[in-house]
């Protein structure tokens, strides 16, 4: 049908920081953290867990679980928003860190919904080029776009990688349909700068530096709705009613989010994969990794209906529907 995931994998950074770590770098507490987000821990990146780094080590695992070799990847993508470079890719980083001799590499920005629009991507590449095995790969170090000093926004994200190894089937497995929108009229809710820009004509007076910012109670409110719209379209479209889905796999930015997304479109909360308390907004790492942990507790089986779905700056959101 179309990309069938043969293997998944995760990386997450060693340290873990608590809600009461937090509490001492910002003013802020537990209790807080907890009640508006869901979020007990993230985990922050070292030295040796660069973007690329957290991406290549989700990718083997991904190929050891898909029994796939280096040699046999065509094509690499990376969703990424805090490569630690503009130029070259993290997803050429990530190729060099791997030797995929045979692979070219790009990477794909649509903030936290870039794993859905690299998904999509890689499905509609392999459905041309069948025969070809590509690595899908979520990788982000936010802690490295965070201001430390705004307690709005350094509660809510963390670091981590999710990757996929995929191919085209001749059969009923795989990618059915996405449904991906934008909206960039809605930037200035949800944004991070470049560094400066070289040219004085180019320069943005107000450009506090190249990290998160945000009106969250916005977000909040177009994420839900947002969501909510893309998935019942999408399911409309492809005829397919809300209790055929076997598991939700949603983006991982915030439990009230995702309580109120999962209460209006109706689903059960069993049939919905939460670890937000543990990694906090991972971005676009943030379904991959889900996805890997879901897989490794055998939460679906060859043949479920999963729907994954996603919400971030730009505004770029979507969902997806695939028969594993
Ligand atoms: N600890 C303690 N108090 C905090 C705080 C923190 N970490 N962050 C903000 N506050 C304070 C605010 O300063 C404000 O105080 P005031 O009333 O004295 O001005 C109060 O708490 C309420 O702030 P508000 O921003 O209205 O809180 P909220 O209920 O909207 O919750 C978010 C804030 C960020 C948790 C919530 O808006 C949210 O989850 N938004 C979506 C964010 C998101 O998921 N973004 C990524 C999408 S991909």
């Amino acid at each position: 049908m179309g990309a069938v995931i043969l293997g998944t994998g995760s990386c997450l950074p060693e340290k873990i920081l608590s809600n009461h770590d937090l509490g001492k770098i910002v003013d802020t507490n537990d209790e807080w953290i907890l009640s508006r987000t869901g979020i007990s821990t993230r985990r922050i990146s070292g030295q040796g867990e660069a973007t690329y780094q957290l991406g290549a080590a989700a990718a083997r695992k991904a190929m050891e679980m898909a029994e796939v070799t280096v040699e046999e990847i065509d094509l690499i993508i990376v969703a990424t928003m805090s490569a630690h470079m503009l130029m070259p890719s993290c997803a050429c980083f990530i190729q060099k860190e791997l030797g995929a001799v045979n692979a070219f590499a790009y990477d794909v920005n649509a903030a936290c919904s870039g794993f859905l629009f690299a998904l999509d991507n890689g499905d509609k590449f392999l459905r041309v080029e069948k025969g070809k095995k590509i690595l899908i790969i979520g990788t982000e170090t936010l802690s490295s776009r965070t201001n430390w000093e705004d307690r709005n926004t350094c509660i809510l994200f963390g670091d981590g990688a999710g990757a996929v190894v995929a191919e085209y089937q001749d059969n009923e497995r795989g990618v059915i349909a996405s449904n991906l929108l934008s909206d960039g009229t809605l930037w200035n809710l949800l944004y991070m700068h470049t560094a400066p820009s070289c040219n004085p004509d180019l320069q943005l007076a107000d450009n506090p530096g190249s990290h998160i910012l945000m009106e969250g109670r916005e977000v909040f409110k177009y994420a839900v709705k947002a969501m909510e719209g893309a998935i019942r379209d999408l399911l409309s479209r492809e005829n397919v009613d809300m209790d055929s889905i076997d598991l939700m796999i949603p983006h991982q930015a915030n439990i009230r989010i995702l309580r109120k997304l999962v209460s209006r479109l109706g689903v059960k909360e069993e049939k919905v994969f939460i670890n937000v308390q543990k990694y906090g907004n991972t971005s676009a790492a943030s379904v991959p990794i889900a996805l890997d942990e879901a897989n490794r507790e055998g939460r679906f089986k060859r043949g479920d209906l999963l729907l994954v779905c996603s919400f971030g700056g730009g505004f770029t959101w979507g969902a997806s529907l695939l028969r594993w």
